[in-house]
């Protein structure tokens, strides 16, 4: 059935450091935005592209616009550019805004993802059409992973961090875009958080954790190596690598 696509692209990108919205920071030679657009129009899923843009940002409308007309998606394809928010949340439910209601599912995909295969988009939706509610795509960790609490050192009372507890590593799984999801779960779970206070809000960074706090069971795929988040100058540095030919 419909299927719509949402393309988160609003943040800031300060971890960066090219003092431009890291969905225009370019990735063999084209902005991030453009990359993330085509791997979406590639997946041959989408009825409806939203992409959430910063405000006020002229250049990131026209990459859209651009990628829209190169798409070759027939006129049945809708396209719409919104305004992004403060928070990443608040981009979603921006875009969620603009979808149309005769759409059964939707997907949330991060710009900062710009390399994600079709197969992870494939996976996804599968796991929809066969029953899931919400699903997210999620590679096993490699780190352990430990939790920590502010604390000082014995004997100069210098402020570091101490370790809080430490998480079983097999149970443990990295979480990645496109998160899929009945629109109807998605608009309620974006209604909850809208519930919340400043300090509660500022601790969602997906859309799945709003979904499990309303009770759903939220499904895991296979993600993908490929369909890292392009954070740091070394997270582009791999994503040029992999642009320059065949990484397994
Ligand atoms: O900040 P973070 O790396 O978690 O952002 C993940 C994705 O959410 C990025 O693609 C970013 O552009 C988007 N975002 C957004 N609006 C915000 C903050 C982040 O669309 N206010």
């Amino acid at each position: 059935g419909p299927c719509a696509v949402v393309i988160v692209a609003a943040g800031s990108g300060q971890r960066l450091g090219h003092g431009i919205p890291k969905a225009r920071v370019p990735l063999g030679g084209e902005p991030m935005l453009a990359h993330a657009i085509r791997g979406v129009v590639k997946a041959g899923i989408a009825t409806q592209i939203c992409i959430a843009v910063p405000q006020d940002d002229a250049a990131m409308v026209e990459i859209c616009h651009q990628l829209a007309a190169e798409s070759g998606a027939g006129p049945d394809m809708v396209w719409n550019v919104v305004d992004g928010g403060t928070d990443r949340s608040d981009s979603v439910r921006a875009a969620l805004a603009v979808i149309d209601s005769g759409v059964g599912t939707v997907l949330v995909h991060d710009a900062a993802r710009p390399l994600t295969p079709s197969g992870v988009f494939d996976r996804v939706v599968a796991a929809l059409r066969d029953g899931a509610k919400a699903v997210i795509p999620a590679l096993a960790v490699a780190d352990t992973i430990k939790t920590v609490t502010p604390a000082e050192l014995p004997a100069t009372g210098a402020g570091v961090e101490k370790v809080s507890g430490t998480p079983v590593r097999h149970l443990l799984r990295a979480v990645q875009t496109p998160q899929g999801f009945e629109l109807d779960t998605l608009r309620r779970a974006h209604a909850y958080a809208l519930t919340l206070d400043a300090a509660a809000a500022a601790q969602i960074t997906d859309d799945a954790m709003l979904v499990e706090a309303i009770g759903e069971d939220v499904y895991v795929v296979q993600g993908s190596t490929h369909s890292l988040k392009i954070t740091t100058p070394m997270d582009l540095l791999l994503g040029e690598a992999m642009l320059q030919g065949p990484l397994r």
